[in-house]
């Protein structure tokens, strides 16, 4: 049976490790050939540890072993040049360019939005917003040359609602719901779809880490991931702390896929009902 997306080309950023990597996986799984860009360095205020080049190779790897061809880059999304060079050659390479699933992004540790110091909010709107913005920017000429195309953003819940000290991942986030719908209307006539998932907690590093444990159980000593879980299962209505990325990874397909083919414009949480509240 042919895959639900069979022989399209999907480009994937963030794509080292996480969500994307099992948006990679799973955009192959079901029959896509991947580019797959990530920074693989470090970044600035970002509690994470970096993903790394061993982890893009993996990433690979993974896609190989499913007998579908990817091509990557070590290129960060706020680099509009680097970006738009490593897009075209994968696409030179893999001959065509159907879906766009731009997914890179950062948690950093905020305060009260009056507090906050310009670099933290800037480092935000860059990669999460404005890094949206140019990877879709530098995937556009290709889709309009297949002449259709998917293309799926990674937002958040906090694209939908607010949390306090965290008002810069919420601006960003909510940003990328405008970039979302703008891109729909100027690209739905060109038959190009454009939707955003918005995930609750995903158990990836951006969440899973040492400092976002203190951060959430500072009245613990060495919190871990176990001390997190009874917190992050409050902000949702069904008994779970967090959704795995396989999870979200099966929106994208859905949304990547011609099974939405007349669905453009959509914000689709993947919350476990955390809106609800
Ligand atoms: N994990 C969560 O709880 C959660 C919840 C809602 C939304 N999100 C969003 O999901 C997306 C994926 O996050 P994840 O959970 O897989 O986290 P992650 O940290 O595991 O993966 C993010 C990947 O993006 C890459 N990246 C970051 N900045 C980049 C840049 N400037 N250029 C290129 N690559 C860059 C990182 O190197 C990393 O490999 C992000 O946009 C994040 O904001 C995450």
């Amino acid at each position: 049976m042919a895959g639900r997306v069979a022989d399209k080309v999907a480009f994937v950023t963030g794509a080292a490790r996480g969500q994307g990597r099992s948006h990679a996986v799973r955009l192959a799984q079901e029959g896509a050939d991947i580019i797959a860009v990530d920074i693989c360095q470090p970044i600035d205020n970002s509690p994470a540890p970096p993903a790394t080049p061993e982890d893009l190779a993996e990433t690979a790897d993974l896609v190989k072993g499913l007998d579908r061809r990817v091509v990557t880059a070590e290129v960060d999304v706020r680099d509009y040049d680097s970006l738009k060079a490593a897009l075209d050659s994968g696409v030179e390479e893999l001959g065509r360019l159907d879906i766009v699933v731009a997914n890179a992004g950062i948690g950093t540790v905020g305060v009260r939005l009056d507090r906050m110091d310009e670099d933290l909010w800037q480092e935000m709107i860059d990669v999460n917003l404005s890094g949206v913005w140019k990877s879709v920017k530098a995937a556009v000429p290709h889709l309009l040359s297949g002449g259709a195309g998917s293309i799926v953003m990674t937002s958040s819940v906090a694209g939908l609602k607010a949390y306090p000290n965290t008002g810069h991942y919420v601006a960003a986030k909510h940003g990328v719901v405008g970039l979302m719908r703008s891109f729909a209307v100027e690209l739905g006539p060109k038959n190009i779809r454009v939707n955003s998932v918005h995930p609750t907690h995903v158990n990836t590093p951006l969440l899973i880490n040492e400092k976002t444990f203190r951060l959430f159980r500072p009245d613990l000593e060495n919190p871990g991931p176990d001390d997190l879980a009874p917190v992050c299962r409050t902000f949702h209505t069904l008994p779970i702390p967090w959704v795995t990325a396989e999870d979200i990874s099966n929106a994208v397909l859905f949304l990547a896929s011609d099974e939405s083919r007349y669905i453009t414009g959509v914000a689709l949480p993947v919350d476990a009902g955390s809106c609800l509240k």
